[in-house]
């Protein structure tokens, strides 16, 4: 979109931002704002999250979070309000990060994207940018604009006394201008746990947008970081979003087949993905085998694109299948896990690592849930350690005496273990003590489901070592034969019904 000759300069002093949700992605993104020196309002209708940041509290762990918050609310730069409507007053510049969350059929779930929308409709008190920044499906910018549009118009026909049932169809002409506003799309691609480098260190800046005013708003707002902006239209804005994380998921599931395949053949999957990476086209990230994605982008957008997908008549095969291996990696991991104990009820199961990946306390759709809920359901007894998420952990499944025991450290976690289990690639694990943590077990079996640890190392300290697509590793030979002859394979019935 062309620069327009005379385009007004956008500054702090003349632009306000208020950033609608203030979760994941809208507290990290509010605070960088503040950050980068704009004036930031952050605004959320869940008045407990608002109360905990009035009293200078993060609501989630992020690395950095927190010092961005004690910082700008000194600095006055950031400030936090569960008015909405007073922060869109206030502000002119909205940044819409409300949830997405998935709904029946796979669909994203935008009912509180368009209660937003007909808010900012009542509270259209001069020119308006409306950026938003929640994941969405293609087309969601334009109901938004249009959903402002109709409300707007109706409650300026209301004021202006304009549309009552009387009203003659000619009056009707004399309609009020048109309320001044532009919408606008600008995806994040943060990751948790690394949200603050992600923003100031971007990739990309994606850009969709529908004026030239808006481009030169958010190139304004964005210009400080200095990386490249990509500037296209609405949709495609959107669309690289949910491509790129599909892209990301599909990734993650074909280095996962890779690794079925890699046992079955006796192959290195580790090996393979650094042989793989090497090559640019394919790029060494995203190629760690493992118990599977979770989080809570990768697994509902991916559904949401399938079901776009699905929805215009393209066949969306491609992410079910992504979608399937994905949620295949837990039953696979468990499987390794009764071969190795043959029975875990009654044993005890230590488990390292419960958020679904390291440097967050998310635990949304983290394998370890269906990890945990089938031990439980089996009658394992189990030994939970995490460095942050043990809190929400918790709220889904409480401490129960004998079954479920929250640790203060991995060693404690691993106190007569039949078996531990890594389930999250957190860097404290990679420097424990692991003969400690086997003279801590009953029996000294580990099953890494992060391919985390050193094989070698693991079995120099007298642990049998279980990973994803290696060869399994033991110090003791013997048991090593028993478990891999054709025949224990054949076995395979003394697994519980949980199948
Ligand atoms: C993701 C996208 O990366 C980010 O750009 C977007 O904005 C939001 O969604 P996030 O959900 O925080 O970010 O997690 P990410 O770091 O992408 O990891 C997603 C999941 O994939 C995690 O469960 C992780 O353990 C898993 N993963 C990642 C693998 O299993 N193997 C890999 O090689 C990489």
């Amino acid at each position: 979109m062309n620069k327009r000759k005379g385009a007004r300069q956008y500054t702090p002093e003349n632009l306000k931002i208020a950033v609608i949700g203030v979760g994941h992605v809208g507290l990290p993104t509010a605070l960088c704002l503040a950050e980068l020196g704009w004036e930031v309002i952050g605004a959320d209708q869940d008045e407990d999250k608002i109360r905990q940041m009035k009293a200078g509290k993060s609501p989630f762990y992020e690395p950095g979070l927190q010092t961005l918050l004690t910082q700008h609310l000194a600095s006055g730069r950031f400030s936090v309000t569960s008015d909405v409507a007073s922060a869109i007053d206030a502000a002119t510049v909205l940044f819409i990060c409300v949830g997405t969350p998935q709904g029946e059929n796979g669909e994203a779930d935008l009912s509180q994207i368009e209660v937003i929308a007909r808010l900012i409709a009542q509270h259209l008190n001069g020119y308006k940018l409306i950026v938003e920044k929640s994941t969405v499906p293609a087309v969601t910018s334009l109901w938004i604009k249009r959903t402002i549009l109709r409300f707007a118009m109706a409650q300026r026909r209301l004021e202006g006394g304009g549309l009552n049932q009387s009203t003659a169809p000619a009056e009707i002409d004399e309609l009020p201008p048109a309320p001044d506003f532009d919408v606008a799309s600008n995806p994040e691609f943060l990751q948790e746990g690394k949200a603050v480098d992600n923003f100031f260190c971007p990739d990309r800046i994606v850009v969709g947008v529908e004026s030239a005013r808006g481009q030169e708003i958010l190139e304004a707002i964005y210009r400080p970081l200095k990386r490249p902006i990509v500037v296209t239209g609405l949709t495609t804005a959107e669309l690289i979003k949910h491509a790129a994380n599909a892209f990301l998921s599909m990734k993650i599931s074909y280095i996962n087949m890779v690794a079925d395949i890699c046992e079955a053949v006796g192959a290195d999957v580790n090996l393979v993905a650094s042989g793989l990476g090497l090559d640019p086209r394919i790029g060494p990230d995203f190629l760690s085998a493992g118990i599977g994605y979770g989080g809570y982008c990768f697994p509902k957008d991916l559904r949401a694109f399938a079901y776009l997908a699905e929805k215009h008549g393209v066949r969306g095969s491609l992410l079910r299948e992504v979608e399937r291996i994905n949620l295949e990696r837990v039953d696979r991991f468990l499987d390794k896990l009764y071969k190795a104990l043959w029975i875990v009820q009654e044993k005890t199961i230590g488990v390292w690592g419960l958020s679904f990946k390291p440097n967050t306390d998310d635990i949304r759709e983290a394998p370890s849930l269906r990890i945990v809920e089938a031990l439980v359901k089996d009658g394992a007894r189990l030994r939970l350690y995490d460095p942050q998420a043990m809190q929400r952990m918790r709220q889904v499944f409480p401490e129960q005496q004998g079954q479920i025991t929250y640790c203060s450290s991995p060693y404690q976690a691993c106190e007569g273990a039949h078996a531990v289990l890594l389930l999250t690639e957190w860097e404290e694990f990679q420097s424990l003590d692991l003969h400690r943590v086997a003279s801590l077990m009953e029996l000294p079996i580990l099953l890494d489901g992060r391919n985390a640890l050193d094989p070698e190392k693991a079995v120099r300290a007298g642990l049998e070592y279980i990973s994803i697509g290696r060869n399994n590793a033991t110090p003791i030979p013997e048991v090593y034969q028993a478990q891999h002859s054709p025949a224990v394979q054949e076995l395979g019935v003394n697994a519980p019904a949980w199948r």
